[in-house]
């Protein structure tokens, strides 16, 4: 049967992703990055920045059992064991984060994406916006020797926001994990050893 010039086979990474009930595709991003860098590990506490629709959270609590995650979205994910806080980044305090994971975090990960509009510059700018978001929140509730994990788009200043991780980090890496499609901006910065 013809399946029309519009269809587009699903790629291998959302195949496997449906098959395993994650929401999402990009719990492998997570998991390669997790699985390079030996986090979320038993008992950890987490906090997933930008957790719609749910599978960088489903994976952390899978990994991190009997710990602690709090989410944040704008949207609230069905399914997904811990607290989750309904807002904007922007609007969260350090102390609503550290009172849901009852002490301080071993990880905050972010895979905020502001919604793209096709200026190249402007998504980039947003999405570094975001990005050091995560990073002060990050301060205020990573333990010392925590770790951060943030998504970024290429563009002028990625190199500046990867500086500031390594400020505030014994070691920072860029990794673009398999998972990321070929023609995507989109990297991780991760910080571990938070000073
Ligand atoms: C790529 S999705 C995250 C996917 C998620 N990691 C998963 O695996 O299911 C990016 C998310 O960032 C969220 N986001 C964008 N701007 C935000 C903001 N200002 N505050 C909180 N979340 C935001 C979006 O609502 C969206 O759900």
């Amino acid at each position: 049967m013809s399946r029309g010039r519009g269809y587009k086979k699903a790629d291998p990474y959302t195949r496997r992703a449906k098959a395993q009930g994650y929401a999402a595709r990009s719990v492998f991003k997570l998991e390669e990055i997790v699985e390079r860098c030996g986090l979320l590990n038993p008992g950890d506490r987490v906090v997933d920045l930008g957790c719609y629709p749910g599978s960088w959270s489903r994976l952390a609590s899978e990994r991190i059992e009997p710990g602690a995650l709090v989410g944040v979205d704008l949207s609230e994910p069905q399914g997904i064991p811990g607290t989750f806080i309904a807002r904007s980044v922007y609007e969260v305090e350090p102390a609503e984060l550290l009172d849901a994971l009852g002490g301080p975090a071993d990880l905050l990960m972010s895979d905020m994406a502001p919604p793209t509009t096709g200026d190249r510059k402007g998504d980039h700018l947003r999405q570094i916006a975001l990005a050091e978001r995560a990073l002060w929140l990050a301060s205020a509730v990573v333990r010392p020797g925590g770790a951060f994990i943030a998504k970024v788009f290429e563009g002028a200043d990625a190199q500046a926001f990867f500086e500031q991780v390594r400020a505030g980090y014994a070691t920072a890496r860029r990794i673009k994990p398999k998972a990321t499609r070929q023609q995507s901006v989109e990297f991780f910065v991760v910080g571990q050893g938070r000073q």
